[in-house]
């Protein structure tokens, strides 16, 4: 199931072309309005003072741009950015070598910060309050603490689930900004940006259409554009019209919402085994054959960002979007569950 064509993961095939296609800079960087404004302020008043960014955490769903605006955040600063991540970090003496080594207001990125080990994660509190370490020397009674200095660096953290972030940990960020689903809008002229760097030529509609398909996601939108790009060049003349667009996306099983089989099996499933809902995502979960974490980080954030399922107190729930879109009616319902 994790390679399907609408995931939001990374595939393996993304890697070699998201280096070549991440914006590098503030300017580049295509919507998410707010959180741009917000960073371009902190940045340049960080500047202005000659200091140290603020620590910033990013969360949201994958495929969004964090790792991208890490870097963009980094280029902005005018300083290297070290990157890492949560899972990778064995021993606290690994992150302890990472952190003297930084340079003055240079970055490090820890990504998936919430799968740091606790007595890893430890470290990192006086590291990003006080930019110290805390190491214990020797063993037993002749054990003694010794504090090292650390030069002023920015911590950047990025996570999909910033509910798994410890308090302390998550008390210790100046900067937090969620990521959102892009626009439509964002994600046609994210598609124009891509097709120019591709060299490949794509209509207006076409851009708009791969656009609609994309579950609001330039991962995705990206990869299709890729896939459709082959599709232009062995059934077409290599540009991608409208029809041409429509064409590859419905030889690759993508609906006008950017549904696949797992969205479509998700919400059946409810409105079918469980009448509509409440369900429990672990029943769900259960019920379709995929882990709870890749229901709750993957399908149904864009589904209940689309508005076709609810997340409530007692589980998910089908809306009536959802009965429509198969042709069904929404039967009637308790109007606090909506
Ligand atoms: N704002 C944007 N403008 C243009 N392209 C973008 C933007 N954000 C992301 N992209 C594109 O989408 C790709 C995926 O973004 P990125 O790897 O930063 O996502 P992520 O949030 O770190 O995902 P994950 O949670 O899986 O690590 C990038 O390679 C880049 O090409
Ligand atoms: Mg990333």
């Amino acid at each position: 199931m994790n390679d399907r064509l609408v995931a939001a993961g990374r595939l393996d095939d993304d890697a070699q072309y998201e280096q070549g296609l991440r914006p590098r800079s503030l300017d580049d960087y295509i919507g998410q309005d707010r959180l741009r404004a917000n960073l371009e302020v902190s940045i340049a008043a960080a500047r202005g003072r000659r200091e140290a960014l603020d620590h910033v955490l990013l969360y949201g769903p994958p495929g969004l741009g964090k790792t991208t605006l890490a870097y963009v955040i980094g280029n902005e600063m005018g300083v290297p950015v070290r990157a890492t991540a949560g899972p990778v970090i064995e021993k606290p003496g690994d992150l302890a070598a990472m952190l003297t080594n930084l340079q003055e207001h240079e970055v490090l990125f820890i990504d998936e910060i919430h799968r740091m080990s606790p007595s890893i994660e430890e470290i990192l509190y006086p590291a990003m309050e006080d930019y110290e370490l805390d190491i214990v020397i020797g063993q037993g009674p002749s054990a003694r603490s010794v504090k090292v200095p650390l030069q002023r660096f920015t911590l950047i953290g990025a996570t999909t689930r910033a509910g798994l972030l410890t308090a302390p940990l998550r008390a210790r960020f100046g900067i937090v900004h969620r990521l959102d689903f892009y626009t439509e809008g964002d994600i046609t002229e994210i598609v124009t940006r891509s097709a120019r760097i591709l060299d490949v030529p794509v209509d207006a509609g076409a851009a708009s259409e791969l656009a609609r398909r994309s579950r609001g996601t330039p991962r995705i939108a990206n990869r299709l554009l890729r896939r459709v790009r082959d599709f232009a060049q062995v059934r077409a003349d290599g540009r991608i019209s409208l029809e041409v667009a429509r064409a590859a996306l419905e030889m690759l099983e993508v609906d006008e919402r950017g549904f696949d089989e797992v969205d479509r099996t998700l919400l059946r499933t409810i409105i079918e085994k469980f009448g509509g809902g409440p369900v429990g995502v672990n029943s769900l979960a259960a019920a379709i054959h995929e882990e709870r974490d890749a229901i709750e980080d993957m399908y149904e954030p864009f589904l209940i960002q689309a508005g076709f399922l609810d997340r409530t107190p007692r589980g998910r729930v089908a809306t009536a979007r959802a009965y429509e879109y198969f042709g069904l009616t929404a039967p009637g319902r308790d109007t606090k569950l909506w």
